[in-house]
């Protein structure tokens, strides 16, 4: 295979300078800012606006366990480590349960409002917890917290948000973060920092429809594979069960959060029958992989590509005032969910894997960490629990605060001299994005086989070899490299994981 590392000089560029940049605007990167002392500067550069994130659109809420319902953290621990079958790491699983409120409460002293009664939150049930213990607000959490979170932050004299930036890569010498090289209205600038953050969100974008957010493509990833830093789990990638189908082309689709099945909604095939009985003992409220799985099996078995929902024992007043955001959408697209089943069907949604990070959040690569989606704590193992991810975000970007301040005033050197970067946006791979991601739907979906995988492989490394060197150093064309070389990691780590442990799906 080809090097694709260029030498790029930054002594060439603009310079910018601060203590720590952070690249991404999602709650992890929000959060980990507030969680800094003022007299840190932080700049957090993100190519698309706070709104464009996958933070700002999570529906369901923030796991955790409460002293409601007979829940404890022991039964939290379990919950995540039987969903993440066996592979979650057990130890930032405990870090995970034991922080959880905590942070829920630092979360509400900086301005997010929950939904609560006189007795405390308002808890939600989602697929896999033995218990009620997604703390929420409304059908919208994300997009409360990020609200919160970013004004505030836009608020601090210390942190200074600028969006609409693109990263092009991470500033690297013999190991060592140094910053970042940005694509600031056309220009190339770096901007050199003590300390760096990526929490760039996960890859959804690689797949023709998807849950996330536009935009969302794995460039932070892509960066850590250039400069050689470690990933892990590059092939454990969650669908979710119950995304809106209607037969349009979009690539950005919208979710049916779990929390609907919490509230009792029924899944149905086409012949009216409830299937999810004769698969799982939680039937509907079984773990995501289980349910996808068992959509997925029914939509082969049937004329049409999508399965119902339904919870039409709800009144029309109830389902409004419990799932605003959801209602309004269905309502648009003609389906009133007090009367009608809701078409859905699996979509690419969360990425398990990622940058892998200790349990404070520290990268392979030193003064470098990673947060949020990006990165891989080993928390989630090979399939997530429901509302965890929010609540990975905070627990380890609250711990990279403090990492960080621990450290931060003992650093003198800030390398504001160093030069060479690894650059790997010097080629134009010929295909479009849209074919890209085809071939990952065609490919690597819920019932993907070796040799499907084998498929794949070949039509990366064919595109990889008719790529085109080209001096113009653009945001659409980076993003495609990125695209590329985030995909040729899955392929690998799966093909390694089902080689090594013969847990091939034929
Ligand atoms: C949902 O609301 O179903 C999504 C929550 C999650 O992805 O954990």
């Amino acid at each position: 295979m080809r090097e694709y590392i260029i030498p790029f000089d930054t002594n060439n560029t603009p310079k910018e300078y601060t203590d720590v940049v952070i690249v991404g605007c999602g709650i992890a990167g929000l959060y980990t800012a507030l969680m800094l002392p003022s007299d840190i500067d932080v700049t957090i550069v993100a190519k698309e606006p706070y709104k464009e994130t996958n933070s700002y659109l999570a529906q369901g809420g923030i796991a955790a366990p409460c002293d409601k319902f007979n829940d404890t953290k022991e039964m939290f621990f379990n919950d995540t480590m039987v969903c993440g079958r066996g592979e979650s790491d057990t130890e930032a699983v405990n870090i995970l349960v034991n922080e959880a409120m905590d942070n829920i409460i630092q979360l509400e002293k900086l301005g997010v409002k929950f939904d609560k009664d006189d007795n405390g939150f308002l808890l939600g049930k989602e697929g896999a917890h033995s218990v009620s213990r997604i703390v929420r607000s409304g059908d919208s959490t994300g997009k409360s917290v990020m609200e919160a979170l970013y004004h505030l932050a836009k608020s601090r004299e210390n942190i200074n948000i600028r969006e609409n930036i693109f990263v092009i890569d991470i500033l690297t010498y013999a190991n060592k973060s140094t910053g970042i090289l940005i694509l600031d209205d056309g220009r190339v600038k770096s901007i050199f920092s003590k300390y760096t953050i990526i929490n760039t969100g996960g890859i959804g974008n690689l797949f023709e429809q998807t849950t996330n957010a536009k935009g969302i493509n794995g460039d932070g990833i892509a960066m850590i594979l250039r400069a050689n830093g470690i990933v892990r789990n590059m092939s454990y990638l969650q669908f979710h069960p119950t995304v809106f189908y209607n037969n349009s082309s979009l690539k950005q689709s919208f979710l049916i959060s779990e929390a609907v099945r919490g509230e009792g909604a029924l899944l149905y095939n086409e012949r009216g029958e409830r299937f999810m009985e004769k698969v799982h003992p939680m039937k509907e409220l079984a773990p995501r992989d289980i349910v996808s799985l068992a959509i997925m099996q029914q939509i082969k078995k049937q004329i049409t590509p999508c399965v119902y929902l339904d919870i039409t024992h709800w009144n029309e007043e109830a389902l409004k005032l419990r799932f605003p955001t959801i209602f309004g959408f269905c309502q648009r697209n003609n389906i009133n969910m007090a009367e009608n089943l809701v078409p859905v069907a699996p979509r690419m949604h969360y990425f398990m894997g990622g940058i892998k990070v200790d349990i404070n959040g520290k990268t392979s690569i030193k003064n470098l960490y990673a947060c949020g989606e990006c990165s891989c704590t080993g928390v989630h193992g090979k399939n997530r629990l429901a509302s965890n991810s929010l609540l990975e975000a905070i627990v380890f970007g609250r711990r990279i605060a403090r990492n960080i301040k621990e450290n931060i005033y003992d650093i003198i050197d800030n390398d504001k001299d160093i030069r060479i970067v690894n650059v790997d946006s010097s080629y134009k791979i010929m295909e479009d994005e849209h074919t890209i991601a085809k071939w990952m739907g065609q490919y690597f979906g819920i019932d993907r086989t070796i040799a499907k995988v084998k498929q794949l492989e070949n039509k990366i490394n064919k595109a990889y070899c008719n790529a085109k060197k080209t001096n113009i150093i653009c945001r659409e064309e980076i993003e495609k490299v990125n695209m590329i070389s985030v995909i040729k990691a899955i392929i690998n780590d799966d093909l390694n994981k089902k080689i090594t442990k013969k847990t091939n799906l034929n």
